[in-house]
């Protein structure tokens, strides 16, 4: 048996996600029009003897759970939320819960940070680590040398694939091969995670601290239940013959912005049409508005026929798009009301807001520049007529003149 591990974090991990993660936890963000999560999930279906999925965070337990039993229903798999008392840190979290993840005698646990967007090759990864036979196998990805530091940076052997040197987002350059925060991991990891905690135990003993403060930021660096994956179990075991590779040559986003969001629904939304073009609009000849492209349209939203919505748009629940909008390259969020001729490009548009006739909500599009996409945050009013351009309007905010390159707070 195979079970799944998810790790989602909690409230204070998202920060960057601002100002869409106020009401909604980041995991639960639709990318697609389905929640951030869904897509590692849906992606576990492909593992053999899969006995269940765990979502471990410090969210609470009612924001996950109605998503958890639908998603249960629909996979008929179990999938179940843990919930962590505060956070014990990626590989702390996993060995926090391992009763429970060990309850089916698993042969081996699949480890996915819930903010990455690829296509999870994990049955290959499976068989690419059993051939390795080492405790751990590690998805990897060639970036380009000037944005590899945001990463874990990795050298591996390219003959037998060994995890040779390992660095957590280094201040100077080691490779612009990174890590892709999906692993599979034999049980023994948890014997690992356990011998980093009991070497904190005897040194945070031993050591001699001299002032008050320094002996705070020791306790809680050296907490003993505070375990990081990167730091504290790739580093050391890299060279070990324990870890090993498997590089991926799809496509690889980390999620950590808005403007990564949109891009990353984009890319969902082409693997779509590969996985689940029912998915899709326009393929069933139920929704009768122009659609160019890959595009998502929740089956709750009303959308005039002489609309024109595509590529890269994804609609969500009980959205009104009235006559003669265009929208392009955006995500717009459950009870937004659209009305007539407006038009929106490269934005997100949050939940319950509203867009006036004629109203534009556009951006250049640039996903890494911080006002390349606009953002609009729950229950923003944008009045008839009024531009907003490359800018990020905070929640409940109304709009009756046009702005640019501004944060509106
Ligand atoms: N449950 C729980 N508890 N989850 C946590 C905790 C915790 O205490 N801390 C982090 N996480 C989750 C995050 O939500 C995320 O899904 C994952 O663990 C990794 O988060 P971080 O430890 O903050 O690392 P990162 O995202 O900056 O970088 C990691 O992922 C990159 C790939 O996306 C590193 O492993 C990098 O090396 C890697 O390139």
């Amino acid at each position: 048996k195979v079970v799944a591990v998810i790790m989602v974090g909690g409230p204070t991990k998202g920060t960057r996600f601002r100002p869409l993660s106020f009401n909604t936890p980041k995991p639960l963000f639709p990318l697609a029009g389905q929640p951030m999560v869904h897509h590692p999930i849906s992606a576990c279906k492909r593992i053999p003897n899969l006995a269940q999925i765990f979502l471990i965070g410090f969210y609470e337990e009612r924001e996950f759970a109605l998503y958890v039993s639908s998603i249960s229903n629909e996979l008929k798999v179990p999938v179940r939320y843990l919930k962590e008392d505060k956070p014990h840190g990626s590989a702390g979290g996993l060995y926090y819960f391992r009763d429970m993840i060990m309850e089916d005698s698993p042969s081996h646990i699949f480890l996915l940070n819930c903010d990455v967007c690829c296509n999870f090759p994990l049955p290959d990864m499976l068989e690419a680590h059993r051939r390795y036979s080492g405790m751990g196998t590690m998805l990897v990805i060639k970036v380009s040398a000037e944005s590899a530091n945001q990463f874990g940076e990795l050298i591996a052997d390219p003959i037998t694939k060994e995890l040779l040197h390992y660095t957590e987002k280094p201040e100077t350059f080691v490779s612009d091969l990174i890590n892709c925060g999906v692993y599979i991991f034999t049980p023994e990891i948890f014997t690992a995670i356990e011998g980093v905690s009991t070497h904190r135990e005897d040194t945070a003993n031993l050591r001699h601290v001299s002032s008050f403060e320094a002996f705070h930021s020791l306790t809680r660096t050296l907490s003993k239940d505070f375990v990081r994956l990167d730091q504290d179990i790739l580093s050391p075991l890299a060279g070990k013959k324990q870890l090993y590779t498997y590089e991926t040559m799809d496509f690889w986003e980390q999620i950590k912005t808005p403007g990564i969001s949109l891009k990353c629904s984009a890319l969902y939304l082409a693997q779509f049409r590969l996985t689940s073009p029912h998915l899709l609009a326009g393929g069933d000849g139920t929704k009768s508005a122009t659609v160019i492209g890959d595009v998502y349209i929740h089956p709750s939203a009303k959308v005039h026929p002489t609309a024109k919505i595509g590529p890269n748009v994804s609609i969500s629940a009980n959205v009104r798009v009235g006559a003669g909008v265009r929208l392009i390259g955006c995500i717009v969020l459950d009870d937004v009301e659209i009305q007539e001729n407006a038009v929106i490009i490269n934005s997100i548009v949050g939940w319950k807001s509203s867009l006036g006739k004629w109203a534009r909500v556009q951006a250049d599009g640039d996903y890494n520049a911080k006002l390349g996409i606009t953002i609009l945050g729950e229950a923003v009013t944008v009045e008839d007529e009024i531009v907003v351009i490359n800018s990020i309007v905070l929640p409940n905010k109304t709009l009756n003149v046009s702005v640019q390159e501004e944060i509106i707070l």
